[in-house]
């Protein structure tokens, strides 16, 4: 089977886009990472691109002031012209209008810090604490126009601790953003999930049954 050729895009850390890169160092990863594209040139992430030599673009949008489809022309044609099979969207801060988001249904995933439909925006660590939720994590799911929604591939989750800020949760909560892009992106390069309204039926995968109990207290 041909690697889905991915592009990630990023506007800035780009660890999520390294674990992507990582993980398609694997010849037998059903994807390779074809482009990393950029809307901000000072992106760290594309500094980490090039060092393994791969393809890198920027495409500005302060270029094109508030005419954001016609940004998303000049995304859409650096995707094309890399013969782009699946979009990664990797802490890329740019809200996507219906045009583009429509030409990419069910070929581009988002990662998102919490676990949704939970807390969504920015900020979504700080939020959890102060909703005192015990349960926190990660999602990664189909992207639609409605920000931070669509249907979830991927969902990781660990405990808050008590003396958790924004900070340690955040810093707990990327290492398995780490863990769940990889595996998603593997789902959809494999062709093994459908979208059926809201949900994603994956198949060959089962639900993990044990039980994440936070707080855990001694016996
Ligand atoms: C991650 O927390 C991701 O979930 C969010 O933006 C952050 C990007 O971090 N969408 P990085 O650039 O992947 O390090």
């Amino acid at each position: 089977m041909s690697r889905k050729r991915v592009a990630v895009l990023i506007s800035g850390r780009g660890s999520n886009m390294a674990a992507l890169i990582e993980a398609a160092k694997d010849k037998t990863y059903p994807a390779e990472i074809a482009l990393v594209l950029s809307n901000r040139s000072d992106a760290k992430g594309l500094a980490t691109a090039r060092e393994v030599g791969l393809a890198t673009a920027v495409v500005d949008h302060t270029r094109f002031g508030k005419d954001r489809e016609a940004f998303e022309h000049a995304l859409q044609r650096e995707l094309e012209d890399r013969r782009i099979d699946i979009v990664c969207l990797a802490g890329f801060m740019r809200l996507l209008t219906p045009w583009f988001v429509s030409r990419w249904q069910d070929r581009m995933i988002n990662i998102h810090p919490a676990l949704l439909p939970a807390f969504k925006g920015l900020d979504t660590h700080a939020k959890a604490l102060a909703a005192g939720v015990k349960i926190h994590g990660a999602t990664v799911h189909f992207v639609v126009p409605e920000m931070d929604s669509g249907p979830v591939i991927a969902q990781g989750a660990l405990g808050v601790r008590d003396d958790d800020t924004a900070e340690t949760l955040g810093a707990r909560v990327l290492a398995i953003e780490h863990r769940i892009y990889p595996l998603a992106l593997r789902l959809v390069a494999e062709g093994r999930v459908r979208v059926e309204g809201n949900r994603c039926r994956i198949e060959g995968a089962s639900a993990n049954d044990h039980i994440l109990l936070a707080p855990a207290i001694e016996a």
